[in-house]
């Protein structure tokens, strides 16, 4: 199932967004007594995670059930600024009471990023008890180009059927990257796009709305097998889309 919401701006889509992830830990937590979620990097989920560590949220959500990963890492030394994890833990992990063994960044990339990114697999299925992983909630963005996570357009990661992760790479980056690949993000009970700004709506029409014969977009590869896939919008990101969408009852 496939659900687009519209909302009026970046910061009411911010605040749906969070206050989506909390009711989905609650219910989390009352169905298997924790919750899994997947965090994207950039910009745009930023101001998400800054408002789940603010009151009411930061309240109301069962922080010790809650265990984070990421859906890609630029590998590049802690505390680089560049760095998804610095993001998270600024906006949202500093101001919040979760077990520091329930952070699972995407680490040790100065081994190699080969070697990273089989740490990470290695760190997923021993989360998971040698089942696939199988995350509560997947949060991802999208690139101008139809990238998501680190699944950029033309590279081999994006073939990748097996391993749960991958090694990727910007051409115009000195670093490289590990990203979790299609078989995780599309096994997740809930996948959830944030997409914000005018600069997208172009890439989220090609993506939603494509014509015959579109390339095929990273980002249009994920297609959960079971889960929900919801897109959160807001209406500069949606300004190219035919379709009505429904417009959210803004919170
Ligand atoms: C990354 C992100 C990436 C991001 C998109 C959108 O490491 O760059 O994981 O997939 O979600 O590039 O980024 P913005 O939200 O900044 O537009």
């Amino acid at each position: 199932m496939t659900a687009i919401t519209i909302h009026h701006d970046a910061e009411l889509l911010s605040k749906a967004a969070a206050a989506f992830f909390a009711e989905r830990a609650r219910l989390a937590l009352a169905d298997h007594g924790r919750f899994s979620v997947l965090l994207a990097g950039g910009s745009t989920p930023r101001r998400t995670y800054e408002l789940l560590a603010q009151k009411p949220l930061a309240e109301q959500i069962p922080w010790h059930a809650c265990h984070f990963f990421w859906g890609d890492e630029r590998c590049l030394p802690d505390g680089d600024e560049r760095r998804n994890e610095t993001m998270v833990r600024r906006a949202l992990l500093d101001h919040v009471h979760v077990p520091p063994e329930h952070i699972h960044p995407i680490t040790r990339c100065e081994e190699g990023a080969e070697q990273a990114a089989m740490l990470y697999a290695a760190e997923l299925k021993e989360f998971f008890e040698g089942q696939p992983p199988c995350f509560d909630l997947i949060v991802l963005g999208l690139g101008e180009d139809g990238h998501t996570a680190s699944l950029l357009p033309a590279s081999t990661a994006l073939h990748e059927k097996v391993r749960w992760t991958a090694v990727a790479r910007r051409p115009e980056e000195d670093f490289s990257r590990v990203t979790l690949t299609i078989p995780v993000l599309n096994s997740g009970k809930c996948t959830l796009f944030l997409v914000s700004g005018r600069s997208k709506a172009k890439v989220v029409r090609r993506i939603l709305e494509p014509c015959s014969g579109e390339s095929t977009l990273p980002a249009r590869l994920i297609r959960p097998q079971w889960g929900e896939l919801l897109w959160f919008l807001d209406e500069e990101a949606a300004g190219l889309l035919k379709a009505q969408r429904m417009a959210s009852p803004e919170l």
